[in-house]
């Protein structure tokens, strides 16, 4: 049965950068404890006029370039976000809009930063069995909308970005296996308390600053490198392949701490992981997505080799993918 293959990628990043020194200024912290405790120097903030599908249509015009496809051919456009423009309609819509995708199904998921992975699976379903030719696969997230500038345990981390891809049914490669989970029971770790039919917005959740992602991150890291690890090692079983087969994994970009425990653990070199954290921080959905495209651009993969995608956000969710370029 012929796979469901990567043929484009795109990504943006918006121009403004904030590093370790500026935060400085904003909240009691250092850049010595940013980077050895995350291996963040620096991340990207979004305009105040540019909203999360601002970033997703840019990138989505380079992975069509580089496809060399029209968006009149796309069938499928998924946005992986956290941070939509606004409850509805989707980001995805707005996408399809900008683009004049017309002929184009298009929906938002919400499985945080693991929203990649999951959305590029749910790609993949749909062209192997013949339902779609070509789909557009965007992650892109705006985190400084939710983040609290004044809580320094977490506006160190966040960043703003898009990374986006073209999947279509190639005569080799593809995508060889997927892996998803959730843990729904530790949802309280990671969250945005505020703003759903939960609790409305109302001065009482602004006052108590309810509408900012709040985390547990000590009891995060410990079984983020958990999951992370047996996520890798599971979707290789479910391939039939090992570490050896695998030219560059790709894992989510949260803290680089968590990324060396888990190649650790997995007995894997360094040079075998890709990181891009130290320029952007924490991108949820488009970490995996623009660090995807980059491996790409900086020639670090090419055409014949085998990469994994391994991720974990709130939910708790945990997705991983081996592909074939
Ligand atoms: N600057 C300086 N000190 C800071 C700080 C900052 N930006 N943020 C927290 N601290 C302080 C804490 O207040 C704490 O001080 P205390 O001991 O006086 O209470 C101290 O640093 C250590 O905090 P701790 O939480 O134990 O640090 P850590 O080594 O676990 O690192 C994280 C904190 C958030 C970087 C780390 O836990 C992490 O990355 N967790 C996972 C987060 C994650 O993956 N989130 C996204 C999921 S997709």
């Amino acid at each position: 049965m012929k796979k469901a293959g990567i043929i484009g990628v795109g990504e943006y990043l918006p121009k403004r950068i904030l590093t370790n020194a500026d935060l400085e200024k904003m909240v009691d912290t250092s850049n010595e404890w940013i980077v050895s405790r995350t291996g963040i120097k620096e991340r990207r903030l979004a305009a105040d006029n540019e909203a999360t599908s601002d970033l997703a249509i840019k990138a989505a015009r380079e992975a069509l370039e580089n496809a060399h496809l029209n968006p009149q051919d796309l069938d499928l456009i998924i946005v992986a976000t956290i941070t939509p423009d606004m409850a509805f309609p989707s980001v995805a819509s707005i996408v399809e809009n900008f683009l004049l995708a017309k002929k184009a199904a298009a929906f938002d998921i919400s499985a945080a930063c693991v929203g990649f992975v999951y959305a590029l699976s749910i790609a993949n379903q749909f062209i192997v069995r013949g339902t779609y030719k070509n789909a557009l696969v965007i992650g892109a997230e705006k985190l400084s909308a939710i983040t609290d500038w004044k809580d320094r345990n977490t506006c160190v981390l966040l960043g703003d970005g898009a990374g986006a891809c073209v999947l279509s049914k190639v005569e080799s490669g593809g995508i060889i296996s997927a892996y998803l989970g959730c843990d729904g029971s530790k949802g309280e770790l990671l969250n945005l308390p505020a703003g759903g039919s939960r609790k409305p917005a109302s001065h009482e959740t602004v006052d108590n600053r309810l509408h900012y992602l709040k985390m547990q991150g000590n009891e995060l890291f410990k079984i983020a490198v958990k999951i992370m690890t047996e996520a890798a090692r599971t979707v290789l079983r479910q391939a039939g392949l090992t570490f050896k087969d695998i030219d560059l994994i790709i894992p989510h970009q949260a803290n680089s701490r968590i990324i060396m425990a888990v190649a650790k653990r997995l007995g894997i070199p360094e040079d075998k992981i890709y990181l891009n954290i130290e320029k952007y921080g924490n991108m949820s959905s488009a970490s995996t997505a623009t660090a995807l495209v980059e491996a790409v651009k900086d020639g670090r993969v090419k055409k014949g080799d085998t990469i994994l995608l391994d991720a974990f956000g709130a939910g708790l969710v945990w997705g991983a993918c081996v592909i074939d370029l």
